[in-house]
């Protein structure tokens, strides 16, 4: 039985992380901002206007792209549906649907008209793994109503051991539907080198992976038990994914929530997370990220990163996150690099934060290590920049709100007087310190 720990409170107003530069200043946190980055985080969220929102008038300066393929939608004046059971799908649980979902989505996806792609409500279809080809003729729909659960012979993951669903270079995509995706992941968390010591080892499938697919919504579905990442979306653009729930067992090895890697333009938001790995996680290549009223617990809390494993060379850039609950989580926000990387993370903000019981609040890692051989001191790293926290407050359950583990100089340094202007807000009823901060080189 774990130790009851105290549990210390925490208001954090605004901190700020600028990288490194010349002398100390007393600039306002804003102009910083613009000057050092010529970012200006008020605006922010208009890259995100043409996404979701129904105003389809408001969008026409940005991202003509997608407001069009909005508009097509809404104009489309025929759409075909195609139900899965037509193409000989059972959904009886137990028989193995993947040839019929197959037929359907080749059928669905060289489709001149819009298409309705519908697994019907009250049905439980059991697949293989699948992958969904595109480019496709039209737009399509997927309307998943009903569940889809994954088979959990692991033989049948032989020929690609790390998707289940995978959609790969589709265009103008909404899934949908309001129904389960069961990843079905006992087995391989239990075969999991982390949970079994003696196993080597291996990635399991992540559930359902968009790769390379540009206006792309995800929205009204749960997705569950994944044998690791649930929703993974990579060197995509113009992703809406909204209204979603997921969930696995705070004990099931690293089954992110939704991962974001490449991909630019990504609004995710009334997002209700629960996994035993991170809620969020966006790592190299992803830019343009808005993350908003998200809930995260239990699990690792919403990172940045990791990045700079294997000494790459990474970058990740313009990610808010506003109006978050995480509770029980391990951390709250973080960014985490490895030693040895270079590239940087920057112009990022965490606001309007609520934390409950959570281990490490605030937490940036340069030593991050996720292996079992320790790792090596190495002397490059890569940068943290340009990062605010502001509005963050809560309960740590670890004596420790606020921690800082920056090497070699590769985060602030002038911004001393900002974080100070932090820890002054920071109450501390007990004589523990509440931050800690490390600086190197
Ligand atoms: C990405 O998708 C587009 C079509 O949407 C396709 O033409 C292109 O070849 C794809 N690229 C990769 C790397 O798969």
């Amino acid at each position: 039985m774990a130790l009851q720990k105290n549990i210390f409170s925490f208001i954090i107003s605004i901190i700020s992380i600028i990288s490194c530069c010349n002398s100390l200043r007393d600039d306002l946190l804003d102009n910083y901002l613009q000057e050092e980055s010529g970012y200006d985080f008020q605006a922010f969220p208009s890259y995100f206007s043409p996404i979701g929102g129904v105003k389809l008038h408001n969008s026409a300066k940005i991202e003509t792209g997608y407001s069009d393929f909005k508009k097509s939608r809404i104009l489309a004046a025929s759409v075909k549906t195609i139900n899965v059971q037509i193409f000989g799908a059972k959904g009886d649980g137990r028989t193995d649907d993947s040839k019929a979902f197959q037929k359907a989505w080749e059928e669905a996806c060289s489709s001149y008209s819009a298409v309705n792609f519908l697994v019907p409500q009250g049905k439980n279809y059991l697949l293989k793994p699948i992958k969904f080809s595109g480019p496709c003729k039209s737009q399509i729909t997927i309307q998943i109503a009903g569940t889809l659960v994954a088979s959990d012979d692991r033989s049948d993951y032989s020929k690609d051991g790390t998707h289940w669903l995978l959609f790969d270079s589709v265009q103008n995509l909404i899934v949908e539907g309001g129904g389960t995706i069961n990843g079905n992941g006992n087995v391989w968390w239990k075969n999991s080198c982390k949970i079994n010591k003696a196993t080597p080892c291996k990635d399991a499938p992540t559930v359902l992976t968009f790769y390379n697919c540009t206006n792309l919504v995800v929205k009204n579905l749960k997705i569950k038990d994944s044998p690791q990442i649930h929703l993974s979306f990579e060197k995509c653009m113009n992703v809406e994914a909204s209204n979603l729930e997921v969930n696995a067992p705070e004990r099931s090895p690293n089954t992110d929530g939704i991962h974001v890697t490449g991909t630019q333009n990504i609004q995710i938001s009334r997002c209700n997370i629960g996994t035993g790995d991170d809620c969020i996680s966006i790592v190299s290549g992803s830019k343009k990220v808005l993350a908003t009223d998200i809930i995260c617990g239990p699990g690792h809390g919403i990172s940045i990163g990791s990045l700079g494993s294997g000494n790459s060379e990474d970058y990740v850039s313009d990610v808010v996150l506003n109006r978050a609950k995480l509770s029980g989580t391990t951390n709250g926000v973080r960014i985490k690099t490895w030693q040895g990387g270079s590239g940087s993370a920057s112009n990022i903000k965490f606001q309007n934060v609520e934390m409950q019981n959570v281990n490490n609040p605030i937490i940036i890692d340069q030593s991050y290590c996720d292996q079992s051989k320790p790792c090596k001191e190495q002397s490059s790293a890569v940068q943290v920049k340009n990062v605010v926290y502001q509005n963050i407050k809560g309960t740590s359950a670890s004596n420790v709100a606020i921690d800082f583990d920056c090497k070699y100089g590769n985060c602030y340094s002038p911004v001393l007087l900002d974080i100070l202007h932090g820890i002054q807000e920071v109450s501390c009823s007990d004589g523990y310190s509440k931050i800690s901060m490390r600086f190197y080189g």
